[in-house]
């Protein structure tokens, strides 16, 4: 690993842990740069948590080496935990408690005054528009608000580096976006953030740079951009009226797109990939644009959609193999969770 580097908050190398046969995380190198969010993107299993784990001093490494600000996670760890914070995959507030009590509690535990305490609990709450919930207990919270108020509580005091792990698994749309926005607020206020995911949109809509994981190595790294384009940019499906016009429209999405034009099992349905950012269109302009040329050419279209690539498709072209089962083109770019095991699984606050 090179020499201390002021502007990397995280600078991993080699990284292994092992749990019996099992190698979790197979060596992986990482370099985060400071101030900026970082997504660490993986299916169900790769590591992601495991990996989180060792850089915020929870685990220890069995191998290779790590640094957060300069500071070894090892043999500085006192120092490591100074300065991050970790909101965990699952909730852990206590549930009993009201959001405000747990906020509460969890700064007079930082070491804050009562007054102080409340005031700090008082505009988290405010900021996370859980001031009307504030004295509900949290057994009554929804899925959002709870996660809301995890991660309110791993900023009570300002990190400079916020471990978010898998911050929006499970949570409706609405609700995905109030953490985004949340997510986006603690960047501007300077803290880094590293942030773990199975979401490629999440990845895209919040990260600046994105490490995807599988079976604990690293099998793709770059900025959004970078990594949509090594998969395309989604695809556009259209249905047709009439399927005798499904050869000529056929060969009009082909010639607009540029890409290879599949035939659905729907006889009146095609699908046809997007390529991306190319020139000044981008792909939805471009696929805009293409079925304009449909209408006006008289092919009438009775339905469309844009999909974005999925992170199946992300997988199938890095990995060649498909995470799972029945990949989907141009669906939600979601893979599924699979809660199972790792319900029980704790949240940890580094204070
Ligand atoms: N304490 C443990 N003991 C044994 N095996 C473990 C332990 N923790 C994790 N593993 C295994 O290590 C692998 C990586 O797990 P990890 O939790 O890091 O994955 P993940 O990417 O966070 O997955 P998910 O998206 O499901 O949270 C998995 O096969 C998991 O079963
Ligand atoms: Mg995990």
């Amino acid at each position: 690993m090179s020499e201390r580097n002021d502007g990397l908050a995280i600078e991993s190398s080699g990284l292994v842990k092992t749990f019996g046969a099992l190698r979790a995380v197979d060596g992986v190198d990482l370099a985060v740069p400071a101030g900026s969010v970082y997504g660490v993107l993986g299916p169900n299993g790769a590591g992601k948590t495991t990996t989180v784990r060792m850089l915020a001093t929870l685990l220890r490494p069995d191998g290779g080496e790590a640094r957060v600000f300069g500071h070894d996670v090892l043999r500085e760890a006192d120092a490591v935990r100074s300065r991050v914070s970790l909101t965990g995959q699952y909730a852990s507030v206590d549930e009993d408690l009201t959001g405000a009590e747990n906020l509460i509690l969890l700064a007079r535990l930082l070491g804050h005054r009562k007054p102080a305490a409340r005031a700090r609990a008082a505009q988290l709450l405010e900021a996370f528009g859980l001031t009307e919930a504030a004295d509900k207990q949290v057994k009554n919270y929804s899925g959002g608000m709870r996660r809301r108020v995890d991660i309110a509580a791993s900023i009570l005091n300002t990190p400079d580096l916020l471990f978010l792990d898998e911050p929006t698994t499970g949570l409706d749309p609405r609700s995905r976006n109030q953490v985004w926005d949340i997510v986006r607020a603690v960047v501007a206020q300077g803290t880094t953030v590293l942030l773990t995911t199975q979401y490629l949109d999440e990845a895209d809509q919040l990260a600046d740079r994105i490490a995807v994981i599988d079976t604990g190595r690293v099998i793709a790294e770059g900025t959004p951009g970078e990594l949509k384009s090594s998969v395309g940019a989604g695809s556009v499906r259209v249905r047709l009226r009439d399927r005798d016009q499904r050869e000529a429209a056929r060969e009009v999405l082909a010639r607009r797109l540029g890409t290879e034009v599949a035939l659905d099992s729907d006889p009146v349905s095609l699908t046809a990939r997007l390529l991306p950012e190319e020139g000044t269109l981008g792909p939805a302009e471009r696929a805009a644009a293409a079925l304009g040329e449909l209408a006006a050419g008289g092919i009438t279209v009775d339905d469309f959609a844009l999909g974005q690539p999925s992170l199946d498709e992300v997988f199938l072209s890095l990995t060649g193999k498909p995470t799972r089962p029945t990949p989907s083109v141009g669906g939600a770019p979601t893979i599924d969770t699979q809660r199972s095991d790792q319900e029980d699984q704790k949240k940890e606050t580094v204070a």
